[in-house]
């Protein structure tokens, strides 16, 4: 622990500035007014999905996917087996971890599980069907976001072929561009891939002209815009970069923007040792190292305490910026969901949903 502090310090800091919290990033404590529904009910919720009938959708570190409506929580299905030591490091590959999902034209969750795949879930049984469980004859680690196309193809981000979801960690350290953009028809079964060479792929939008997809590279703190139609299909831009910490899940809000939840955060004085990503970015050899000799969970030590949720355009400008300095309410942010007035937040650690009103978040000041 401490030749890793020593390690660390004996780096200097990549070229780059931090981001500094001023302007559309000024500290403000909108995250604080955040209550916590379903308090020890639920473990990890990460990514929300809205049904036909006013229900909201989620899925557990433990595999089980769940239904919210009328202030009442109740199991839908699981993606993997049924064991009383779902939740656990060990068991994550057997019991599943439900991911990114969204109910189809015709009434279905699609559920992406970061092992099993894509599974089409009927709502009025649970049952389950799995529609794809490899790509090219490669089963997967790391599945993670979704969206849906109008004529029903499915998108999905892949974030490594390398580390499981498990061990995530490192995959962060490795910096890798293993990171992948899939699509699937359900119809022909048939898959695709639509971009590759990514960094940790993780949120996954359409954007709301559906031409395009927003993909958070998480590892690189960045977010990518990749053409779907018109003369630039195909083509792929960097939308924002230098963002201040590392974006997980994108989601499409009503004001026509889209919230980015941060993972983890990277700006000026965040750290007193800088960020972590920062300081080893520049030495691969180092981050081998890093990755054979450290305990994962020791990671988790240096992050610094302080939530962040952004608003981004369509064109990538940070419109504002929603904090929890001190992060007292939650560590970081994978989601924020909006559904009518209200707005879900998820992460895939703590052990409930937060919960916010819109205009919570549009007051100013505070
Ligand atoms: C599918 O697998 C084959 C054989 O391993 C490989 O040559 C090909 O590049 C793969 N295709 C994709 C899209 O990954
Ligand atoms: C749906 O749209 C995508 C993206 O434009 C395209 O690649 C795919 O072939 C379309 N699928 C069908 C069934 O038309």
């Amino acid at each position: 622990m401490v030749t890793f502090a020593l390690l660390l310090s004996s780096l200097t800091r990549i070229s780059q500035h931090l981001p500094v919290l001023e302007g559309a990033l000024t500290v403000n404590r909108h995250l604080q007014k955040m209550t916590k529904l379903f308090e020890g009910e639920i473990l990890g919720p990460e990514s929300f999905a809205a049904g036909p009938d006013g229900s909201v959708y989620t899925g557990s570190a433990d595999g089980r996917l769940w239904r919210i409506k009328d202030g009442q929580l109740t199991l839908v299905a699981r993606t993997g087996i049924d064991h009383p030591e779902c939740g656990s490091y060990a068991l994550e590959r057997e019991c599943g971890r439900p991911k990114g999902m969204k109910v189809d034209s015709h009434g279905d969750l699609i559920v992406v599980d970061a092992y099993k795949g894509v599974l089409r879930v009927k709502l009025d049984t649970g049952r389950v069907e799995t529609l794809m469980n490899n790509f090219n004859g490669s089963r997967f680690l790391f599945l993670n976001a979704m969206d849906i196309l109008p004529n029903g193809t499915v998108l999905i981000s892949e974030s490594s072929t390398k580390w499981e979801r498990r061990d995530y960690r490192y995959e962060v350290i490795e910096t890798n561009k293993l990171g992948r953009i899939l699509a699937f028809d359900p119809v022909t079964r048939k898959a695709w891939l639509v971009a590759d060479g990514l960094y940790l792929a993780n949120g996954l939008t359409l954007t709301h002209d559906q031409s395009a997809i927003l993909v958070a590279e998480m590892s690189m703190a960045r977010i990518t815009k990749i053409h779907l139609s018109g003369s630039r299909a195909g083509q792929r831009e960097v939308l924002v970069s230098n963002l201040p910490g590392y974006p997980d899940n994108i989601k499409r809000n009503s004001r026509g923007h889209y919230y980015v939840g941060l993972g983890s955060v990277r700006f000026e004085g965040s750290s007193p040792l800088g960020s972590f990503l920062d300081l080893v970015g520049p030495y691969p050899v180092v981050k081998r190292i890093i990755t054979k000799l450290i305990p994962a969970p020791l990671f988790d030590v240096f992050l610094p305490k302080h939530a962040i949720l952004l608003e981004i355009s369509d064109n990538g400008h940070i419109v504002t910026s929603h904090h929890d300095p001190g992060a007292s309410t939650l560590i970081a942010i994978s989601e924020a969901f909006q559904h009518g007035d209200n707005i879900y937040i998820g992460h895939f650690k703590v052990p409930f949903v937060g919960h916010l009103k819109d205009y919570e978040l549009q007051q100013k000041g505070s």
